[in-house]
């Protein structure tokens, strides 16, 4: 009787792989076949829930955001299977309006799949502050990758915001309050602003992904990271037209590697402490990267005002070919319409410490390839440099560094030599 049963069972699974993509169209007509073909099927994929069986057309003109939605709730929403899978399939381009992907889900496993490209509208819309185009929010154990372009055709705002017409262009992809994140494989461009954003989430893996929109572009950050723990982004290009990847306040234990940047601004640690906010920012690890006529290297920007902290950051092992400022500690940063501010000087700043630049080398553009400018306020403490050696790039003959109210230590050979106009004399607690 059993043995019958599996046989069912396994035809019925069988019949089920055979339109494998389309099981879950199947589980509105046969609820019964479904459920077996589903615990049956733990062993396997699991559930595929496939954009086309919802409706989606895909031809990149008809709006297939409801599509997407009615696929997600019923993903979502599927008890029976430890691993959903979301399916945008490949050979298509679905264009999306704003859209939500909301959590909780019941699958502990969420892949979303996206083989084909998603573009979005070609128009402005109306925009809260942080709005994304597409959002995740609150899903354990997402899980987004495919070889899919996502297309922001954010040009009508790029030419907004540089007339200073918009203040705000929304944010591409936004991962908000995820837990276990990863994400391969994407090739995102065009954001409106901000490429990916990822804010609140703890634990994420990134890796193999490519970000490509002009050096012209205003805004449009490869990555953010903000007020999340545990993410490590690897093997990673970025060319945009602002910072490869930003990383602002509540970050810590953050670790990127192998990344290419440029063009772009660099990565940067900031800009905080804008609205003299509190900042708590630490162990930042970034090593392995190049950066290829990029305006930043390694950069650590914090507005005048501000409290807290930026410790424990390490850039190590980074290349840079004609970058402007390969190296940048910069805490009178300021930018926008408020700048240069007119109100009285600020009594406090964010204490940048424990910074360390390890095996940093190559060419820069500028006269001053090294430039710590810290904070008379409240001086940078335990800057380490070791072995630096950055040279003239073509035409730039000589070569010096910029170093104000930061207490350092050199090792190694430092090229351009540093030497701090004015030691802080006061110690610190993390030297
Ligand atoms: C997403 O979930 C939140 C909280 O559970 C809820 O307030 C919000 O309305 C949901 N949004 C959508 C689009 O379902
Ligand atoms: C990180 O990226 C590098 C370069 O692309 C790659 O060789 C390496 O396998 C990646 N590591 C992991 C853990 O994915
Ligand atoms: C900055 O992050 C810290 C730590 O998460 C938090 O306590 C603080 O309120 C944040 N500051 C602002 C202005 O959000
Ligand atoms: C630091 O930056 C401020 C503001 O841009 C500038 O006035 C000052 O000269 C800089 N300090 C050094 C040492 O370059």
């Amino acid at each position: 009787m059993l043995h019958i049963y599996i046989l069912h069972v396994t035809f019925l699974v069988l019949i089920l792989h055979r339109f494998d993509r389309r099981s879950s169209s199947l589980c509105f007509l046969l609820p019964l076949l479904c459920a077996s073909y589903l615990v049956a099927g733990e062993e396997s994929s699991g559930a595929i829930y496939n954009v086309i069986n919802f409706g989606a057309v895909g031809n990149g003109r008809t709006d297939d955001t409801k599509s997407f939605l009615r696929a997600w709730d019923l993903a979502c929403r599927d008890r029976t299977s430890p691993m959903t899978t979301f399916l945008v399939p490949s050979g298509k381009t679905f264009l999306l309006n704003q859209i939500k992907f909301n959590g909780s889900c019941h699958s502990s496993h969420i892949h979303f799949n996206v083989l084909g490209n998603l573009v979005a509208p070609n128009r402005r819309w109306k925009v809260s502050h942080t709005a994304n185009w597409i959002t995740f929010r609150d899903v354990r154990g997402l899980r987004i990758d495919g070889g899919g372009i996502i297309d922001g055709r954010g040009s009508r705002w790029w030419d907004c915001v540089k007339k200073k017409e918009c203040i705000n262009a929304p944010y591409g992809v936004g991962i908000f309050a995820c837990k276990n994140f990863r994400m391969s494989g994407l090739h995102f461009r065009n954001s409106p602003g901000k490429h990916l954003s990822l804010h609140a989430v703890s634990g994420a893996f990134i890796n193999g992904i490519t970000v490509d929109s002009p050096e012209s572009s205003p805004n449009t950050d490869g990555m953010h990271i903000k007020e999340s723990h545990n993410i490590i982004v690897n093997g990673s290009s970025f060319s945009t037209g602002d910072d490869c990847i930003s990383i602002g306040n509540g970050s810590q234990d953050i670790d990127i590697t192998h990344v290419k940047c440029g063009p772009g601004h660099g990565i940067s640690i900031g800009s905080l402490g804008n609205g003299d906010e509190m900042i708590h920012v630490q162990r930042i690890h970034v090593s392995h990267c190049s950066f290829v006529k990029t305006t930043n290297g390694a950069r650590i920007k914090t507005w005048e005002g501000g409290y807290g902290f930026a410790k424990g950051i390490i850039f190590e092992q980074l290349t840079f070919e004609s970058v402007v400022h390969p190296i940048l500690i910069d805490q009178h940063y300021c930018t926008g319409l408020i700048c240069p501010r007119k109100e009285p000087i600020k009594k406090s700043a964010v204490h940048v410490s424990d910074i360390h630049f390890i095996g940093l080398t190559g060419t820069s553009s500028s006269h001053a390839p090294i430039t710590l400018n810290c904070s008379r306020i409240i001086p940078c403490t335990n800057i380490q440099l070791k072995d630096v050696n950055i040279k003239g790039a073509f035409g730039i003959k000589t070569q010096h560094s910029v170093c104000g109210h930061a207490h350092i230590k050199q090792r190694g050979t430092i090229v351009p030599p540093i030497t701090c106009l004015r030691p802080p004399t006061i110690s610190s607690p993390y030297a």
